[in-house]
């Protein structure tokens, strides 16, 4: 097993799932509000993927029933929707989509918010943010894996939060998990070397509180912190390039 070099062909698969994904997530805003179940919300993610041709690549993983993993407050990440979950104002809440389009797979996610939340929750979500930005800002070729891991887990402990470790990004792009595994914690320069035409994810999880990740014995997914504090997370598929990092799946520019 190795890490897969795309194709300039399979990229441009990629890049194409990817913009959809991204898209997803915009056009849901439109219908998150305060009394929507989860479930409402992964209606109009599936319809809109299916409306452009793709299939969402959660709906039957592993078993998981639902086109979209959305993941509210303590909820770490594989949130299932349902219609037992209403939203409500003070809620914080991270969709995450990944899309398989002719073959293709892009996968990403961002956090959400109803009315108004406490400065402190907005810092988590800001610097969970800011995790990624400097885990992207390691993508490039020559560099080690590891060194996404080192930043993000240097700048979240320095603002007092603690980085989840036992669910990772991945190798990303032909399938939905490949190699290699992408830390959120990791040593300085350890890990496979990056090389132009790689893809994958950088997913961190960021807690108010301990790391360490519950999942629901009922359902076998829902993963929750074991102290009930919130936590945050954002994913981009990312793009190794000769010139550094693509983001495949921003569609705000802002890459
Ligand atoms: N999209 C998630 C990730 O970022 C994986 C969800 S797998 C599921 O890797 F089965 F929970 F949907
Ligand atoms: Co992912
Ligand atoms: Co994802």
């Amino acid at each position: 097993m190795s890490i897969l070099i795309k194709t300039p062909e399979q990229i441009e698969g990629i890049r194409k799932s990817s913009q959809l994904a991204g898209n997803v997530l915009q056009m849901i805003k439109g219908y998150i509000k305060e009394g929507v179940s989860t479930e409402y919300l992964d209606n109009i993610i599936e319809e809109y993927i299916r409306d452009h041709g793709a299939v969402p690549a959660t709906l039957g993983y592993h078993g998981f029933p639902k086109s979209s993993c959305i993941s509210l407050n303590e909820v770490i990440c594989h949130g299932i929707p349902s219609t037992d979950t209403i939203l409500k104002e003070g809620d914080i809440f991270n969709i995450d989509v990944t899309t398989i389009l002719d073959g293709y797979y892009g996968d990403t996610s961002k956090m959400y918010w109803i009315g108004d939340i406490p400065e402190k929750t907005q810092k988590l979500i800001d610097d969970t943010y800011h995790c990624l930005n400097l885990g992207i800002q390691q993508v490039k070729p020559g560099n080690k894996f590891g060194n996404i891991g080192f930043a993000i887990s240097r700048y979240a402990k320095a603002k007092g939060y603690s980085v989840v470790y036992e669910f990772c990004g991945h190798g990303v792009g032909c399938d939905f998990h490949e190699e290699p595994q992408v830390e959120h914690i990791a040593r300085k320069n350890s890990g496979p070397t990056m090389q132009p035409g790689m893809t994958f994810t950088i997913e961190p999880m960021i807690n108010q509180g301990k790391s360490r990740a519950k999942v629901d014995k009922h359902d076998g997914w829902t993963a929750r912190t074991i102290d009930g504090k919130l936590s945050a997370q954002y994913e981009h598929t990312l793009l190794v390039t000769d010139a550094g990092v693509d983001v495949l799946t921003d569609v705000s520019g802002e890459y």
